[in-house]
């Protein structure tokens, strides 16, 4: 038996992996185990380059291999902070990045709206009180999952306008243009956003559209009174350069201050005018003065293109996990399919227990092996991921469990892979497309949001980069995306994040760019009595990160018995296969950061805060429900702390 069999045992449907028969391999991890417990010195002393007192120096050299891989799963464990207690409501839940827009959320819930009216009011309430993400003119992600188990992925991403070439953003030499495809006119696609609440108002929810809308008018007509990071976020560079942008929100120079109220009538105008006739955006007096504004500036957005703009209701991926139905997101969502891509490979071990030895969450071991999966399901993603209406995508093949298990005996317990060596198991997938490079952008936003019947929305919405392309409509008020930047640019360039994907993802007029939004829902699988019960909202914004953040989540809440809120505030990681490192977040626990090091990881630990580097991603706004009791437990990631959880 190979050690990484010893470390894998059979994955159960609809339950915990067994353990299997301890042999005498197993004993000598259990006591080496308690040798190292509880301070973890012991495993700082076997790594060191000293004389190593703490091994026994008469085992063979394999089994001590097998202890220096049993002593990184024993580090004391910093993640699971015990203060931190889930948000409780005993009806419905809001999860939010901003707590104006997660009380309209709350307030529409109460009113008799049910959950998809209660995400189309804070879909349109982020748009103003948080510009940095929320938006009119950008795009999203909606799944739906009704108290009925039927669901709906809404597929609003923004669509590369017609005009749009494969190398619009190469010059004549056929470099990249820097910055081209991420600041200004051009950067942008054809909004899909309003497009896509509408849509689910006027498809799945229970009020009127002006109802919907009607919190987030007022929000922009009374203004919001801003915390301090709030009003730090508005002076940001990149609206600074569109004097219409840095006229309104950042005063033309005179900045917003902490407390102060900030107020947007050119935006309330134009929510009443969408509240009043939804059709005004795409195809009525809304969309010439869009095209109008686009065609002064350079960019290629026209009338005809928004009136071609079409919501997409899109099957979601489904896989199982532990017992759990996961229903996620379709393509143009990369998220979804490598999220169960990465739960097939793991579901092969026992996570919380690998080598027989508790091993908890951010624990060096469970790392290890989450962290490979990660490596192995983002090489898919790079090698074949692209708009679905564009191509043919191998997803079934992504999701095939055989294929995962081929892929976990590639993995080995006491050593990362490199990226550079990693091989494709053979007879699985089809050859890939061209490899292209690509660049993703951090900044976007998740809600979660359950009611009392028990319907449920896991809705990412985003312009791509903070305040997306810097500008702002003239005399309409909301920001444009600058989402063109998720196509590959240029086949072969490194980008600034170093994530690769395939020419599936080239740019083509009326083609959606790849994302790694995964809006996400977990339900109970198993016998019919228990079968589709919901048990978890998921989702995060953070750009490549999402999956690895919403796959963490996953795993901390399931695996590790971590409560909502602390699964929210558990320091992250993330491996994405190329660049070839593990990004952990600043606040990650030093131990396993240095045996993961020792292990051979290249760590690039986020250490430092400022405005380029925040030492923290992502943004997990989560909701589980209580098996027992029924009741809603809210998580909302204490990193961002203008938002929050709360429910009634
Ligand atoms: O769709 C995507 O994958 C990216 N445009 C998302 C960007 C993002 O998550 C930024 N988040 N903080």
């Amino acid at each position: 038996m190979s050690l990484n069999q010893r470390i894998l045992s059979r994955d159960t449907p609809g339950g915990r992996v067994p353990r299997k028969k301890r042999n005498a391999l197993d004993l000598a991890f259990a006591v080496y185990h308690r040798l190292t417990q509880p301070s973890g010195d012991a495993i700082l002393t076997l790594l060191s380059p000293g004389p190593r007192t703490s091994q026994p120096a008469t085992f063979p050299s394999r089994v001590a291999t097998l202890l220096l891989t049993a002593s990184l799963a024993t580090t004391p464990l910093l993640a699971q902070q015990p203060g931190l207690a889930p948000t409780r409501a005993q009806h419905a839940m809001v999860a939010c990045v901003q707590r104006d827009a997660c009380d309209v959320g709350v307030a529409i819930l109460k009113q008799g709206g049910n959950a998809v009216d209660a995400a189309v009011a804070v879909g349109f309430a982020l748009a103003v009180t948080y510009p940095f993400a929320g938006n009119l003119g950008g795009g999203g992600f909606m799944l739906i999952r009704d108290k009925h188990g039927r669901s709906h992925f809404l597929d609003y991403r923004e669509k590369a306008p017609a005009a749009a070439t494969r190398d619009m953003y190469l010059d004549a030499q056929g470099n990249i243009v820097p910055g081209r495809s991420l600041v200004g006119y051009l950067a942008s696609g054809v909004p899909g956003s309003v497009a896509g609440l509408t849509y689910a108002q006027s498809h799945f929810g229970k009020l009127t559209l002006a109802e919907d809308m009607a919190p987030a008018i007022k929000l922009a007509t009374e203004g919001f009174v801003l915390s301090a990071p709030e009003a730090t976020m508005l002076q940001t560079r990149n609206v600074a350069r569109y004097p219409i942008s840095a006229h309104i929100y950042q005063r033309d120079g005179n900045f917003y201050k902490e407390g102060e109220t900030f107020r947007q009538p050119l935006l309330a105008a134009t929510l009443t005018a969408i509240s009043k006739d939804p059709t005004t955006f795409y195809k009525g007096a809304m969309a010439k003065q869009i095209a109008a504004f686009e065609k002064a500036g350079g960019g290629l957005i026209t009338a005809n293109d928004l009136a071609a703009y079409e919501v997409k209701d899109r099957t979601p991926i489904k896989g199982r996990y532990r017992g759990f139905d996961v229903i996620t997101s379709p393509p143009p969502s990369s998220g979804g399919i490598i999220l169960v891509e990465i739960l097939n490979i793991l579901s092969g071990y026992d996570l919380n227990h690998l080598g027989g030895i508790p091993t908890p969450d951010r624990s060096t071991a469970q790392v290890h092996i989450i962290t490979e999966a990660f490596r192995r399901a983002y090489k898919d993603r790079s090698d074949y991921l692209g708009d679905p209406d564009f191509n043919t995508l191998p997803l079934k093949q992504m999701a095939n469990k055989k294929y995962a298990a081929a892929w976990r005996s590639s993995i080995d317990p006491a050593k990362p892979t490199l990226s550079a060596s990693l091989v494709r198991p053979a007879g699985f997938m089809p050859p890939p497309p061209d490899a292209a490079p690509h660049q993703e952008s951090t900044e976007t936003t998740h809600f979660s949001i359950v009611d009392k019947d028990g319907n449920a929305v896991s809705s990412t919405t985003t312009l791509n980069g903070g305040f997306g392309s810097g500008v702002t409509v003239e005399g309409l008020g909301f920001l444009m995306n600058n989402e063109m930047d998720d196509f590959t640019s240029k086949i072969g360039v490194p980008n600034m994040f170093g994530l690769i994907q395939s020419s599936a993802n080239a740019i083509a007029p009326g083609k959606r760019p790849l994302s790694a939004m995964t809006p996400t829902i977990v339900t109970t699988h198993g016998h019919w009595y228990r079968r589709g019960k919901l048990s978890l909202v998921l989702g995060s914004p953070g750009g490549s990160t999402i999956i690895t953040t919403v796959a963490s989540d996953l795993i901390s809440i399931i695996d590790n018995h971590l409560n909502i809120q602390q699964a929210a505030d558990a320091p992250r990681f993330h491996h994405q296969y190329l660049p070839d490192r593990l990004d952990l977040e600043k606040k990650f626990p030093v131990p396993p950061a240095e045996e993961l090091k020792a292990m051979g990881y290249t760590i690039n630990r986020l250490a430092v805060a400022d405005e380029k580097n925040p030492g923290v991603w992502g943004d997990s706004e989560l909701i589980a429900i209580d098996p027992k009791t029924h009741e809603l437990l809210g998580g909302h990631d204490s990193r961002r702390s203008f938002g929050k959880a709360a429910g009634y």
